[in-house]
């Protein structure tokens, strides 16, 4: 069993999950009416691996016998301007979840919740691949620069992803 004050900061990260993808199904919105289909891809793919993210907490509430509460969720912002600024704010927005998912790893630490501490390893790795993912995509966009044709082979390279759960989805 886990405590109270950690069901409710689970339940808290559940909501910021499920914002991240909100976050990110808007910026898919907004690629896809700038004409770059292969970034509105990646963004519905980030989408999948954020309610991926809430919902293996909230697996891990219902497996401590604790009561998952939704919260409301933010309205996202929905101009993102260029195809920089875009990739900036989900870097940005990025190093804002791992200090979520650090500030939460301290507080299993202090409370000696071993079980936690591991649910959360798996989120601190995450978080170190979603940040270099958001890295390269923006300098790979910052090189391209305003070269239509570097953006177009881009935009295509976004197009092929696909997203499959993590091997770890079952640990
Ligand atoms: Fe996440
Ligand atoms: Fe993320």
């Amino acid at each position: 069993m886990i405590s109270k004050k950690m069901l409710t900061a689970i339940n808290e990260q559940i909501k910021n999950e499920l914002y991240s993808a909100y976050l990110y199904l808007s910026m898919a919105a907004w690629a896809v009416d700038n004409d770059f289909e292969g970034m509105a891809n990646w963004f519905r793919v980030q989408q999948q691996e954020e309610t991926f993210h809430a919902m293996k907490f909230y697996d891990y509430i219902v497996e401590q016998g604790g009561r998952v509460k939704l919260l409301q969720i933010d309205e996202p912002p929905h101009d993102f301007k260029s195809p920089v600024k875009v990739f900036e704010d989900t870097l940005a927005h990025e190093k804002k979840v791992t200090a979520m998912i650090h500030a939460l790893m301290n507080q299993a630490i202090a409370e000696k919740d071993h079980a936690t501490q591991i649910l959360l390893q798996w989120y601190v790795s995450e978080q170190v691949e979603e940040e270099a993912s958001a890295t390269q995509i923006l300098k790979r966009i910052r090189l391209a620069g305003d070269n239509p044709g570097a953006l177009f082979m881009l935009d295509q390279q976004l197009g092929q992803r696909t997203f499959t759960p993590p091997a770890s989805a079952e640990a």
